[in-house]
């Protein structure tokens, strides 16, 4: 009896393991709760550009430090987060976006995703009503443009982002 109903858990966890490699779809969970985020709430547009699909398979931006990207990644942040944050993320009524101390687990952008999108506490709420999924990957882009700390610690950027990438002095 006993060892039916531990194959049956063992079953189960194959069924869901395959099920989840079958989709390709990366889950992305509330960083305060930790409950699975509902990719179809908020806005619909912007959810099927080559960088919202390429995301959603493999959690890598493929906006950072592109430099066609990154102009509307930085208006997207001035109108929708930098009375928060700081005009270069240094930190204002929230924390700072642009080093690597986090409060949530920012040192991957599937985690930055899940914070901009499910949102936090206080007043940092789900940014889904405000922005398109292609927008908060250009918001984010912006994000990892403005990181001051060391690059060898920027394991959000590919090899060749990565080399692309000189930390932010600018205004
Ligand atoms: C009304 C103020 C406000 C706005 C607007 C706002 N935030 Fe926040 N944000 C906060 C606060 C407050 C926190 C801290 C929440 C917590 O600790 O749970 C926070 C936390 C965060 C964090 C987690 C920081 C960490 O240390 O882990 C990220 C990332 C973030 N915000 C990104 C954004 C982005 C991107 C935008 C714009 C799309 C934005 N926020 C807009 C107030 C705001």
């Amino acid at each position: 009896m006993k060892q039916a109903g531990f194959k049956r858990i063992i079953c189960g966890i194959a069924i869901s393991l395959f099920a989840s490699a079958a989709s390709g779809q990366m889950v992305f969970r509330s960083a305060v709760t930790g409950d699975e985020l509902d990719l179809t709430e908020g806005l619909e547009e912007g959810r099927d550009t080559p960088a919202v699909q390429n995301f959603m398979q493999t959690g890598v931006n493929i906006y950072n430090e592109d430099e066609e990207a990154l102009p509307r990644g930085e208006s997207l942040f001035a109108t929708a987060c930098s009375a928060c944050h700081g005009h270069v993320g240094e930190g204002k009524i929230g924390p700072s976006l642009n080093t690597d101390r986090w409060d949530y687990e920012l040192n991957t952008d599937k985690g930055l995703f899940e914070v901009i999108y499910g949102g936090a506490t206080r007043q940092m709420g789900p940014q889904y009503e405000v922005l398109t999924q292609d927008d908060m990957l250009h918001v984010m882009a912006w994000i990892r443009h403005l990181y001051t700390g060391p690059a060898e610690y920027t394991e959000w950027f590919t090899d060749e982002q990565r080399a692309r990438f000189t930390p932010y002095e600018g205004e």
